[in-house]
């Protein structure tokens, strides 16, 4: 993701999003909160292959948001639709190693890690080695 992260950044999302649901490649969900409909986050899964049955999600929530479990209902349900209404054979998500918060939130819900990526991800001017985690529909 872009930092700093601008308008323009989040029209370009918005519009990727709409194309990509269009040919059903992607699926973005928004998380909001029931009170006010504030936007507290997304959640999505993109690169849907109908014939290896496979797609890789992806999260996020804003700061304010966070260590309250919203992400992992948000994990849970779009990993439900996954399964149940998109009939897929596995999710994955690819992650930085040091995502503590975003590892332990892969971990609880049954993922595997099934690779490590040496330097797998450059991000203002540091490598990081990325995990890349892996859930099948029956270990749902
Ligand atoms: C990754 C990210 C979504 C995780 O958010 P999160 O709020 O930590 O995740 P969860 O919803 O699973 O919340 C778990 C925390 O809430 C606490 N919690 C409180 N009430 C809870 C409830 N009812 N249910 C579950 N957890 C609850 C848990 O104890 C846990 O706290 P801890 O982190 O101190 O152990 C968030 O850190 C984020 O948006 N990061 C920036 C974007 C990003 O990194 N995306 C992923 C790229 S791979």
């Amino acid at each position: 993701m872009p930092h700093p992260y601008s308008e323009g950044n989040a029209r370009a999302m918005i519009n990727e999003s709409h194309r990509y649901g269009r040919t059903g490649s992607a699926y973005t969900f928004c998380i909001v909160e029931n009170s006010n409909s504030d936007l507290m986050g997304c959640v999505g899964l993109r690169n849907v292959n109908s014939n290896d049955r496979n797609a890789e999600m992806w999260y996020w929530l804003g700061r304010k948001y966070w260590h309250k479990g919203y992400a992992s209902d948000a994990v849970r349900l779009t990993l439900q639709f996954a399964f149940e209404s998109l009939h897929l054979m596995k999710v994955y998500a690819v992650v930085q190693e040091s995502n503590v918060a975003s590892v332990n939130l892969l971990e609880r819900h049954g993922f595997t890690r099934e690779a490590h990526w040496r330097k797998g991800s450059f991000m203002n001017g540091r490598w990081y080695d990325v995990y890349g985690y892996g859930i099948l529909r029956n270990e749902f």
